[in-house]
């Protein structure tokens, strides 16, 4: 198979749709590219540091080798979108909506009241559907393994310190991001 040369688009999939990139900021991570170029603001940007999971997405991988394909949760934003040539993503969008119907993942969080003030609810929606695409039935350790490294309840914590506790914490967050 013939390697890549820097002529090359960034190939890869998003929710299905193929996407093309021609000459991609090697310094733009997958959250980036996501949320401002093609608009999916789902995704949210929480502490862009890999600590809180707000970025959650699934990415695809097939392995050459052995031709088996691997459904990874990863933090978009520490992903550079150049790591994801030949990938497919799937965001929240990509699950399920209001209007197309909710994925169960996000029926029994919504019918559960399992989120707080939902800014970070896409990522564990994404963390808890990439773990089901790769293990249909997880053991609660599996479970626990899986939302390894949220840390909502910290970012709300960092956020009031920042900010104040005004308005309350839906507020706390807009006014964190802008574009939400
Ligand atoms: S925004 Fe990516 S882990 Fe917090």
């Amino acid at each position: 198979m013939a390697s890549p040369t820097l002529t090359d688009p960034l190939v890869f999939f998003v929710n299905g749709k193929k996407v093309v990139e021609y000459l991609p900021d090697p310094e733009w991570t997958l959250l980036y590219y996501l949320r401002y170029k093609l608009n999916l603001c789902g995704t949210k940007e929480g502490c862009s540091e890999g600590g809180c999971g707000a970025c959650t997405v699934m990415v695809s991988k097939r392995n050459m080798l052995t031709g088996n394909v691997s459904n990874l949760a990863v933090n978009a934003c520490l992903t550079p979108v150049c790591s994801v040539h030949k990938s497919a993503v799937v965001t929240v969008e990509g699950i399920g909506s209001l209007r197309e119907g909710l994925h169960p993942v996000q029926e029994r969080i919504a019918k559960s009241h399992g989120s707080q003030c939902g800014f970070c609810t896409p990522g564990f929606v994404m963390s808890m559907y990439s773990l089901l695409r790769s293990n249909p039935e997880p053991d609660s350790r599996e479970l626990e393994t899986a939302f390894q490294g949220r840390r909502e309840r910290e970012l709300m914590a960092e956020t009031r310190k920042r900010f104040g506790n005004v308005g309350g914490s839906k507020s706390i967050c807009l006014s964190l991001h802008s574009k939400t």
